[in-house]
């Protein structure tokens, strides 16, 4: 059964803008965008070192990581620099006008 928990509004999700927002029993922030009309949910947190996401630039669905310019997919999670590392991503529910996700 999954742990299910709220994360946002939707008018609080904006195309091109990372966002983030505390979630009980997540250590980072859920970050949160849109991308081609399609809500992402991850982690805000790199995969490679814990450098936060939420100061990368976003391009499209990519964003680039401060820490050392590793590029992720937010809609894969996966890292173009080093295959072994994935950006965890959330499965997402819309109920009402808010954001849901399954923590796991
Ligand atoms: S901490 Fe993100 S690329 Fe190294």
């Amino acid at each position: 059964m999954a742990l299910r928990v709220r994360v946002c509004r939707l008018d609080e999700i904006v195309a091109g803008e990372l966002r983030g927002f505390p979630v009980p029993g997540a250590s980072w922030p859920v970050m949160v965008t849109r991308v081609d009309g399609e809500v992402l949910a991850t982690s805000s947190v790199c995969p490679h070192e814990d450098v936060s996401l939420l100061d990368g630039d976003l391009d499209g669905p990519v964003v680039t990581c401060v820490g050392h310019g590793y590029e992720l997919d937010l809609r894969t999670g996966q890292c173009r620099h080093d295959a072994r590392l994935a950006l965890r991503r959330y499965r997402t529910t819309i109920v009402g006008d808010e954001l849901w996700i399954d923590l796991i």
